[in-house]
C-alpha cells in the first residue's frame, strides 16, 4: 500500500470576508498544530492574501477556488495562474460542480485550465462527479470517466500525480445525503482505475471525496483505501468542526 498523505481541504465558496478568514485561521492552526495531513484552505480571491500571510510558517497550504488558463489578456474579472503564483497560492480548485453548472465552466476549458495550474507551479484540484440522475441510470462511471478523460486530455502521464482529483457527487453536495463509504470507496477507486490507464503513477495520485463530509463521518469515509482525503463545504466554515475532520484523518 503506497503512502499517500492524507489531504483536507476547505472550500469556503463564496463565504467569509478578509477579516471572517483571518479569525479562522487563528481559531484553526492552534487546533490542528500536531497534523501530519496536508491540508489546504481554499479562500475567495479578495481573502487569499489574508490567508498567505497568517498561515506563514505552518504547514498549512492555500488554494484558489478558480483560474483562468490564458496568461493575461482581456478576460475582464479573471485571475491568471501568475497572478496566484505571486501571492504564494499553492493550489486550485478547477471543475467544481457549482462552477459547471452556475458559470459555464467547460471540459473544454478545464482541459486548458489544468495543464496551465501546473505549468505555473499550482497543484490542480480536479473536481468530477455525477448527478443524482445520472446515478440513478446507472451512468456514474460514464460521467466520471468522460469527465477525466476530457479534463486530463492535456496533461502528460508523467504530470499526472501532481494532479489531486476529487470526487464530488453533485446530489451529496450541501444536501446532508453524504455518500455512503462504499459509494465513496467505488468511486475512488474507478477514478484511480482511469488515471492508471493513461499511464499515470495511479497509486501516487491523492484522491479526495466531498460531498456533506463532516466530523462525524469524516472517519468512516477516510478509512476506505482509495478515499485519500475529503473536499469539504459547509463543515469547513467553522474551525472547530473542520479542525474535527483533520483529526479524523489522522
Ligand atoms: P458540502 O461539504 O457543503 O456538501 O460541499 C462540498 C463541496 O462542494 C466542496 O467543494
Amino acid at each position: 500500500m503506497p503512502d499517500r498523505t492524507p489531504y483536507i481541504a476547505a472550500n469556503w465558496k463564496m463565504n467569509k470576508t478578509v477579516a471572517e478568514a483571518a479569525e479562522f485561521v487563528d481559531a484553526l492552526l492552534p487546533r490542528i498544530a500536531a497534523t501530519q495531513c496536508d491540508v489546504v484552505l481554499c479562500p475567495s480571491f479578495i481573502a487569499l492574501n489574508e490567508v498567505v500571510e497568517r498561515r506563514r510558517g505552518t504547514a498549512v497550504r492555500v488554494a484558489a477556488q478558480n483560474m483562468h488558463e490564458a496568461e493575461s489578456g482581456a478576460f475582464t474579472g479573471e485571475i491568471s495562474a501568475a497572478m496566484l503564483v505571486e501571492l504564494d497560492v499553492e493550489a486550485v480548485v478547477l471543475g467544481h460542480s457549482e462552477r459547471r453548472q452556475y458559470f459555464g465552466e467547460t471540459d473544454e476549458a478545464l482541459a486548458r485550465k489544468v495543464p496551465a495550474a501546473l505549468a505555473a507551479g499550482l497543484e490542480p484540484i480536479l473536481c468530477v462527479g455525477e448527478s443524482a440522475e445520472a446515478r440513478a441510470g446507472g451512468e456514474t462511471e460514464t460521467v466520471l470517466e468522460r469527465q477525466l478523460q476530457a479534463d486530463l486530455a492535456g496533461v502528460e502521464p508523467a504530470d499526472l500525480a501532481g494532479v489531486v482529483i476529487a470526487y464530488e457527487p453533485i446530489w451529496a453536495i450541501g444536501t446532508g445525503a453524504t455518500a455512503t463509504p462504499e459509494q465513496a470507496q467505488d468511486a475512488c477507486a474507478f477514478i484511480r482505475d482511469v488515471v492508471g490507464m493513461r499511464g499515470a503513477a495511479a497509486d501516487r495520485i491523492r484522491i479526495l471525496y466531498g460531498g456533506s463530509v463532516k466530523a462525524a463521518n469524516a472517519a468512516e469515509l477516510l478509512s476506505k483505501p482509495d478515499v485519500d482525503g475529503a473536499l469539504v463545504g459547509g463543515a469547513a466554515l467553522d474551525p472547530e468542526e473542520f479542525a474535527g475532520i483533520v483529526e479524523a484523518a489522522g
